[in-house]
Order: structure tokens, then sequence, then C-alpha cells
């Protein structure tokens, strides 16, 4: 189905785009930017990281790069606060009519953006080199490019940004996840917007600890992780006891694609049987539970 790319405007002023393929947006409503630093930048601490490092190379995984907002909102933190930073960024994204479409609709207009011949080159060739950056774009299935990099990239930030669960469960299961979290550096941090249960099961069978990252304009925390080695990063914000009870109801039981091929339907549908056939308790009844505790309390 071809996508038209009509900008969309969000709360804080940015613009996002909707994708009829997988119906929905490419961003938050409550802001497209917005959601950029405060799920992705922050947690990821690339500030603190920037500063810290004067000579190091940080190295970001952009997992689904779509319109470049991350790895933009990346770029303009970590030079901001150490401008001989040297950057090196992945990015994996299916569709690459995708960043070029944000940039022919001029969607950094407002960002006060200074990187844009960057993001321009990024799009078009899907590789930059200068004297502190050097950027790829590599197109095709997630699944399969990260493959070309697990243990040879060892990421202190890997954005995780694909569509919801339902909507795009094959980058959400439980190999997936795997696969990502070889990238990770075993000191770096991953965030994702994401609060779902079954992601964060996936998080934590790939040897992650976790934690929520602040609710940002929504109700919802999004999530962080790390290496075990890193639980310092991780203490500001640690899972509600409502968090850690969900992780045991069959909300919890991941997304699975074992070959790393399946459609988004088989992968629902794997996960909806399972769910039937699971002993843990249901979604909504633990729900009701919750709730008839808290008014009699
Ligand atoms: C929620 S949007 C990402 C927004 C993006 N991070 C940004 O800041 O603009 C999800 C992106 O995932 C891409 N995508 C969907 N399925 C994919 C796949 N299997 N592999 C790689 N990218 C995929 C879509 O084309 C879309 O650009």
């Amino acid at each position: 189905m071809p996508e038209d790319f009509i900008p969309q405007s969000t709360a804080d002023g940015s613009f996002t785009f909707f994708s009829k393929e997988f119906e929905e947006s490419y961003h938050s409503q409550f802001g497209a930017r917005q959601e950029s630093f405060q799920k992705f930048v922050v947690p990821t601490r690339l500030e603190v990281v920037a500063t810290a490092s004067k000579q190091k190379t940080i190295r970001i995984l952009d997992i689904c790069y779509g319109l470049g907002y991350n790895t933009a909102a990346a770029l303009q933190t970590i030079w901001k606060s150490n401008p001989d930073c040297r950057v090196e960024v992945i990015g994996l994204e299916f569709n690459p009519a995708v960043p070029r479409a944000a940039l022919s609709h001029n969607l950094y207009a407002d960002w006060n953006f200074e990187y844009i011949d960057i993001l321009t080159e990024l799009a078009n060739t899907h590789y930059v080199e200068n004297d502190n950056l050097k950027a790829s774009l590599l197109i095709g299935d997630a699944r399969t490019t990260i493959k070309q990099l697990s243990q040879s990239f060892q990421a202190d930030a890997i954005f995780l940004d694909p569509f919801s669960p339902p909507q795009c469960p094959q980058l959400w299961t439980i190999e997936f996840i795997a696969l990502v979290s070889q990238c990770l550096h075993s000191e770096g941090l991953l965030a994702t917007y994401s609060c779902s249960a079954a992601v964060r099961t996936a998080l934590l069978t790939s040897g992650l600890i976790i934690a929520s990252t602040p609710p940002v304009g929504r109700k919802t925390p999004g999530t962080v992780a790390a290496y075990p080695n890193s639980l310092q990063f991780l203490t500001q914000h640690p899972l509600s006891t409502a968090e850690l009870e969900h992780l045991h109801t069959r909300a919890a039981i991941p997304y699975r694609d074992p070959l790393l091929q399946d459609q988004a339907q088989i992968i629902l549908e794997r996960r909806q049987l399972e769910q039937r056939n699971s002993q843990l308790e249901t979604t909504s009844s633990w729900r009701k539970r919750c709730l008839s505790q808290n008014s009699n309390a």
C-alpha cells in the first residue's frame, strides 16, 4: 500500500505522518519532537555521556529510523554538550521514502536544527562520514539487517521505536529483542516508548534489567533497559508494584517469531493461542482484583 506522507501536527507543534499500512501515527499525538527527546534521548542519558566523554565515540543504534527524529534529537543533544564528540549512528529502516519525505516536507523547520545537511545526505545516500560522525542507514527488514550488527556494533544507546506491538509484533518478539540486546554495550542503555508487559518480558528474557521512564503527555510510561552491571542508571524509576504484577499476567506472554520471518498475523495468532492455554491469571481479572482491593482499602 503506497504511503502518501501527509504531515499531521502534534500537540507540541511538531509534525508526524500517519501510516496507512500500519494504521498508526509515526509518533505520539502528544508531541512528536518531545517524544524523541523525552522517551529516547533523556532516558539513554546521552547528554551526560557526551559531557563525560572527552574523546570517546558514542554509538547509537536507531531501530526504525523513520523520519529520523530520534537520531536528530540525539545529535542535537550530544553536540550541544560536547561539540567535539564523535558519534556513530546506525539506523534500521524498511522504507527509505520515509526520511526523504520528512525532509521534502520541511518537517525540521521549527527544530532549530543545525545538522539538516547530515540528515539529507543520510536520507539520500544512506551514508555520511565526516570528522566527528559516521552514520549509515541499513534499508530492509530490521529482522534481517540487525544480523549484520550483532556483536560487531556495541551501542551506548539503542532507540527501539517500531509501530505498536499489535500493529508490528515482528519487531517486539523474544527472538528479535535477543538480537537487539546483543548490540547493546555492557554499559549501554536501551529506551523504548512501550510499557507493554510482553515487550518487557522479552527484554528481561534477553538478560536485561528494566525500569520505567516517566510518562510524557500520555498516562503510560516507557521502558529503559540495561545489563545488570548498569543497574545504577536505572534506579530512578523502578517498576511500580502494579507494573511488576502485570508481568505475571497473560499480558506478559511475549510475541514469538522463531525464524524471524513470520508475518504479523501469524505472530499475533501464535501469542493468542499461548495466552488461551496459559495457567497465568488473565489481565482483566487481575485488573478487577486490583480495583476491588483499592476500593476496599
Ligand atoms: C513508529 S515509526 C518510527 C519513527 C521514527 N523513530 C522517528 O523518529 O521518526 C516506525 C518505523 O518503522 C519502520 N518499519 C516498519 N516495519 C519495519 C521493519 N520490519 N524493519 C525496519 N523498519 C520497519 C516504518 O517504515 C517506520 O518508519
